[in-house]
């Protein structure tokens, strides 16, 4: 797909049906997350990967989050400060990644969401404790994924408003 449809055309699908996102296609996903900018190249980043009804199962009660029990592939994108090289920009690197992924997903046809995780203290201490994470690294970002069972609009979001030609 091309690169400006695929970023106008992008939409977060919360419905999935159960066939699995392939191994192939969860390689792509994650080479875009990997592939994203960061500053001075740091790439302080971690993705926990789920396919495990299970383990996905413990995330569906966080509030608003039901729908994914339905999700056949989930990925916490993960920050450590530790690897940064100039402090601070972890949450901005993530971000990167994990929009990176929607994308590539979308392009590939695979729908995702993106679930907030931080700055939410409840939802940080509920991924460290059921993935067993290191205290060195932070949860930032659930990407919940799947074949699509839903098919949303493109929606046109330019506002001449918020552009400040030369100043605001
Ligand atoms: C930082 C961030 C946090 C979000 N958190 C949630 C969330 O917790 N639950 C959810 O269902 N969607 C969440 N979303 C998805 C937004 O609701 C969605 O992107 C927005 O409504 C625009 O719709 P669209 O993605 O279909 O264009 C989040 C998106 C971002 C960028």
């Amino acid at each position: 797909m091309e690169t400006i449809k695929a970023i106008m055309s992008r939409r977060s699908v919360r419905s999935w049906t159960n066939e699995p996102v392939t191994a192939d296609e969860r390689k792509i996903i994650l080479e875009a997350a990997m592939n994203a900018p960061s500053a001075a190249d740091a790439r302080p980043w971690h993705f926990v990967t789920m396919d495990d009804p299970e383990v996905i199962a413990q995330f569906t009660q966080m509030g608003g989050t039901e729908m994914l029990a339905e999700s056949t592939f989930m990925v916490l994108v993960c920050g450590e400060p530790g690897k940064e090289i100039y402090p601070g920009f972890w949450p901005q690197d993530c971000s990167c990644a994990a929009q990176n992924m929607q994308l590539a997903a979308h392009d590939i046809g695979i729908g995702c969401v993106w679930i907030a995780v931080y700055p939410l203290e409840e939802r940080v201490n509920l991924c460290r404790k059921v993935l067993n994470m290191p205290e060195a690294v932070t949860p930032f970002a659930l990407i919940a994924m799947g074949v699509p069972n839903e098919v949303l609009p493109p929606e046109y979001r330019y506002d001449e408003t918020r552009i400040h030609p030369n100043g605001w």
